[in-house]
């Protein structure tokens, strides 16, 4: 799969604004606020029909814009061109095209293109809270498998309206045991699916994200990673029933999959605790290698990869690891910011792999 061009209206910084690429390897640099991560999210948008830093499509419109539009042309794994247009308009209808066909679900649309992309930034997947790791995992199984994604967007939906319900009753209003109940069954049949699926994908998962760390950290450490849902321990309609109380007290659903956590741990300790920067920073890539490595093997192609100031971040071993590991990946379209197009150049030359620098000025 190979993005050949992309056409930007009014995202972001970008008034307006063409790029072509010709390279396997391309290289978008420039100073810093020039506009490089935005052109990393644009294409992330294509892909994922959504920005991947936002889903408040307001900060995605150009100041001075009314709305936005993204278009671009993909060649796919049969190598048929494919033009994809996303549109984000004035008052806040978006829309999204295949070919000039218009998408009645978006969610149809995941999954077509794969991509993942790698932001320094994103340590809060390992720092932050457990909906950070939540958003990894569903991001990654949304492209795998379709369903999953209904069933998502259902389980949330659902997830809200019970919510909704208990915030009312608990105003002392009439209790609709009946409507309580049929959300229960409801939530019960998606989270059900979700945990399933999220059950194999993370048994599949962690022993490649252990294997890029090893590979990455260029050393054998003990970390353990573990997949943990109320629901390993109970049936949930039976978690429902023992909550019941408490989640008419606080006024919110207090178990289900939107509780679950990726478990990352360090020589017994929790790995945010006690790890160093570099091993978080380790941990990081290994995670989105992982999912990298994961889509690629599930399409039979591999995504594209965004690496966004990987460079700056990163020491010179983990530097050398990840461009190892980039150039043997032959079949892979990947883009890199940088603010130093020489330091760039430099890191790929020698190796087999040619590069195109977009410079932005
Ligand atoms: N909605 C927007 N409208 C106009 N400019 C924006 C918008 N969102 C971000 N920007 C601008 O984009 C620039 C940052 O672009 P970015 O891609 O992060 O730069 P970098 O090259 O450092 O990666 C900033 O100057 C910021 O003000
Ligand atoms: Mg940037």
């Amino acid at each position: 799969m190979w993005l050949n061009s992309i056409k930007l209206t009014g995202y972001k910084n970008y008034d307006s604004g063409s790029f072509s690429f010709h390279e396997r390897i391309v290289g978008i640099c420039g100073r810093n606020g020039r506009g490089k991560t935005n052109l990393l999210d644009a294409i992330n948008y294509l892909c994922l029909a959504r920005s991947y830093f936002t889903r408040t499509e307001a900060l995605n419109i150009h100041f001075s814009s009314p709305g936005f539009r993204i278009e671009g042309t993909i060649t796919d794994d049969r190598n048929e061109r494919q033009h994809i247009v996303c549109i984000f308009r004035e008052g806040g209808k978006k829309e999204l095209y295949l070919n000039d066909i218009p998408y009645e679900k978006f969610s149809k649309h995941i999954g077509k293109f794969p991509c993942v992309l790698i932001a320094p930034d994103d340590i809060s997947l390992i720092n932050g809270n457990s909906d950070e790791r939540r958003k990894y995992l569903d991001t990654t199984i949304c492209q795998i498998d379709e369903n999953y994604l209904q069933q998502l967007i259902l389980y949330n939906k659902i997830l809200a309206q019970r919510n909704a319900l208990l915030k009312y009753e608990s105003g002392g209003l009439k209790y609709d045991e009946v409507l309580l109940q049929s959300y229960n069954q409801k939530l019960v049949e998606s989270g059900n699916i979700i945990h399933t699926e999220r059950k194999a994908f993370t048994a599949r998962l962690f022993p490649a994200i252990l294997r890029y760390y090893t590979s990455i950290a260029g050393s054998p450490e003990s970390v353990n990673i573990s997949y943990e849902s109320q629901l390993q321990e109970d049936a949930f309609d039976q978690l429902l029933k023992s909550s019941r109380t408490k989640d008419l007290h606080t006024q919110r659903t207090n178990v289900g999959i939107h509780k679950d956590e990726i478990r990352f741990v360090l020589e017994q300790n929790p790995f945010k605790a006690i790890a160093s920067q570099g091993q978080k920073k380790s941990l990081l890539f290994a995670c989105k290698l992982a999912e990298y490595e994961i889509l690629k093997e599930e399409k039979g192609f591999a995504p594209i990869l965004l690496l966004d100031d990987v460079f700056e971040k990163l020491d010179e071993s983990r530097i050398h690891n990840l461009i190892e590991f980039i150039c043997s990946e032959s079949g892979t379209q990947v883009f890199i910011t940088d603010t130093d197009s020489e330091r760039l150049q430099k890191i790929v030359a020698g190796k087999d792999s040619g590069i195109q620098i977009i410079q932005l000025n």
